[in-house]
Parts: structure tokens; C-alpha cells; sequence
């Protein structure tokens, strides 16, 4: 026996590694639980898929590959950390597109094995659920959480790390899907989000009102197909539209998008008597969605936690940090590679 395993695993300082491959970005972070984020580095595919207009996945795995090693040794160099400071291997093994989880998993657990040191499987959504963590100010459970990305949309309750009980969720597109889809339509570049927040800085709010859909039945489901179709019609209704045309179009949509995620949230603060409320994923990064939330927030005495802005769409902090979490609890790494593309958040915890 080393006379490391007289310490107790809480109270020796842990240094992990975060690796991010699940969709079209490289996201390598060491994140140490007594400095916090030693290096965080990020590799956007944007160029790599923006001709295609949206995500091809062969070409993401094998950009993955040629990146990630690279990266993991300048994140070691940046921080300062030899392999023998590393106590964990945090990465994505879901959900996302199955060859880019397989790259991040496969040498996670590669380099694990080498250095003799846990791989921990983190949710991706979890990951992001917890990123608000690395900013200064932390929630304590339980709380709210409102995950808001490319694939996701749910609103859920979180009682402990790993306790997470669904409310509702989309039963189509997710809020950044939709986001995508109509900046496809109007012209605008991938990934949509950024655009149309950009475009609509300029719109007309008097000009159009579009539908907040499912707000006025009971429960806390999603649904923003319908706003999508609604978006295109407006605009096939209008014959050679022009810029600001697009751009009042586009403030209607994420107007629309904002106020029925708000009143979600309103209903959860008053169905669950939470007034703690996480917003994360990469449309957290919206600022009229946050505009929204915040003035929620303040009329009913609730407090909202946001990622910090750098850290709302994909990146390795949020996966070194989740792994650190589970580390400290004392996880026991499972032997195989496995990822998984489809993977409820409500599953972790048995
Ligand atoms: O969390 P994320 O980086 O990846 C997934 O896990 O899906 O989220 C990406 C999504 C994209 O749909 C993108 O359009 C959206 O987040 N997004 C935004 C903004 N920035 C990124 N949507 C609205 N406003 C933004 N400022
Ligand atoms: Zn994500």
C-alpha cells in the first residue's frame, strides 16, 4: 500500500483533465480543485462544416482526431501539469454523434490506462448544467435548470449531483435547433444562434408577433417546430424580402422564443417554490433570452445562474469539472469503452 491511500480522496487537492468531442468542437481543459481552471482551450469545426450548413459527422471525427492529442499536450504545458499531477481523465461519452464521442473516449481511456489513472464518462448535459459552477458564484442544490443547446431543451429539477428529476423537455426541435433552422432560412450563417441574435439587434419589435407555443396548456413540455413553420411562412409571405425584413422576422422569432421560455421558468419557480434557477447550454449565451430571464428573476425574488459567457456552448471546463465532481465522490471507473449517441439525464443517478 502507498501512503497516499492513508489521505482521505476529499481532502487531497485533484487536478483532471476534461476532454469534449461530442459535437464540432475540440474542448481540452485541466480544471484542479484547489486553483480551478488551469488551461482551457477550444478548437471550433465551425469552417470545417459551414459550407454544408450544418454538422457533417464523419468529417468531425476525423478532425477530432488530428486535434485532440495535440491539444491535451498544450493544455499539460499551459497549466503546468506533468503526468503525474493528473488524477483523472474527464470526457464526453454522451450523448452526441457517435464516431466524434468515440475519438474523445478512445483516448481518454488510452491515456488512463497509460497513466494509471481513472476515465470518467461524463453526460454531456450534465457538463453543462454544471458550468455555471466555474463561474464566481455557485447555487446550492436544489435548484432549477434550464438547459438550452443544439439538441437539448429541459427543464429540470436538481436535488443533488447526479439527482436530476425531468419536468418537461422539447417534443421536437430544441430551442438552438430551431435557432439553426431559421437562420438557414433567412440566409444567415451556421450556427444560427449568434446570427439571428445579431440580425435582430436591428429588427422592428412593432412589426410581427409570433406564437409562444404550448404556454397556454398545463406542464413544462417544449415545442418550437410550429414557431419554425410560422417563421417561414411570414417570410414566404413576403415577396423578395429584403434585410430588414429578415431582421424583423428575425427579432419576432427570438422574441417569441425568449418570452415562452420564461414563462416555463415562471411556472416552475411557482410549482416547485424554487427560486434558484440554472440556465445553461449554448443558447444561454442569448442575451435577449438572458434580458428575459433576468427581469423574471427579478420580479420573483428568484436568482438566476449563468455559465460565464465563454463557457456556455461546448468546452472541456464544464467535462474536466463535472469529472471532478464525480471524482470526489469517489467514482469507480467502469472497464469498456462505451458512449452513448441517446442518454437521459435522469438515468445517472441509478
Ligand atoms: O451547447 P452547444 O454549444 O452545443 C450542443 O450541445 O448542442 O449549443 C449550440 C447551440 C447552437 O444551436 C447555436 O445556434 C446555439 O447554441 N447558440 C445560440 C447562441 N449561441 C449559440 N442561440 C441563440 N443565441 C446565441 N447567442
Ligand atoms: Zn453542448
Amino acid at each position: 500500500m502507498s501512503n497516499i491511500s492513508s489521505f482521505s480522496p476529499i481532502e487531497q487537492s485533484m487536478r483532471v483533465i476534461g476532454i469534449e468531442t461530442s459535437c464540432d468542437e475540440t474542448g481540452i481543459a485541466v480544471y484542479d480543485s484547489e486553483l480551478g481552471l488551469m488551461s482551457d482551450l477550444l478548437y471550433s469545426q465551425i469552417d470545417l462544416h459551414a459550407e454544408y450548413g450544418g454538422v457533417v459527422p464523419e468529417l468531425a471525427s476525423r478532425d477530432h482526431i488530428r486535434k485532440t492529442l495535440p491539444m491535451i499536450d498544450q493544455a499539460l504545458k499551459e497549466s503546468g501539469s506533468a503526468r503525474a499531477d493528473i488524477d483523472a481523465i474527464a470526457y464526453t461519452a454522451g450523448p452526441g454523434l457517435v464516431g466524434a464521442l468515440l475519438v474523445g473516449a478512445s483516448i481518454a481511456k488510452s491515456l488512463a490506462f497509460a497513466w494509471n489513472v481513472p476515465a470518467i464518462g461524463v453526460h454531456h448535459m450534465e457538463g453543462h448544467l454544471l458550468a455555471p459552477m466555474l463561474g464566481d458564484e455557485k447555487p446550492a442544490y436544489p435548484f432549477l435548470a434550464l438547459l438550452v443547446s443544439g439538441g437539448h431543451t429541459q427543464l429540470m429539477l436538481c436535488r443533488d449531483l447526479g439527482d436530476y428529476q425531468l419536468l418537461g423537455e422539447s417534443v421536437d426541435d430544441a430551442a438552438g435547433e430551431a435557432f439553426d433552422k431559421v437562420a438557414k432560412m433567412l440566409g444567415l450563417g451556421y450556427p444560427g444562434g449568434p446570427a439571428i441574435q445579431k440580425l435582430a439587434a436591428s429588427g422592428n419589435p412593432e412589426r410581427f408577433r409570433f406564437p409562444r407555443p404550448m404556454t397556454d396548456r398545463p406542464g413544462f413540455d417544449f415545442s418550437f417546430s410550429g414557431l419554425k413553420t410560422f417563421t417561414m411562412n411570414t417570410l414566404k409571405a413576403i415577396e423578395a424580402p429584403e434585410m430588414q425584413d429578415k431582421a424583423d422576422i428575425a427579432l419576432a422569432f427570438q422574441t417569441a422564443v425568449a418570452d415562452t421560455i420564461r414563462i416555463k421558468c415562471k411556472r416552475a419557480f411557482e410549482q416547485t417554490g424554487l427560486r434558484s434557477l440554472i440556465v445553461a447550454g449554448g443558447v444561454s449565451a442569448n442575451t435577449e433570452i438572458r434580458r428575459t430571464l433576468d427581469e423574471l428573476a427579478a420580479r420573483s425574488r428568484a436568482r438566476i445562474y449563468y455559465p460565464p459567457l465563454k463557457l456556455c456552448t461546448d468546452n472541456g471546463a464544464m467535462i474536466a469539472y463535472a469529472g471532478l465532481q464525480q471524482l470526489q465522490r469517489g467514482y469507480q471507473e467502469d472497464s469498456p469503452i462505451i458512449v452513448r449517441p441517446r442518454w437521459p439525464m435522469t438515468e445517472l443517478g441509478s
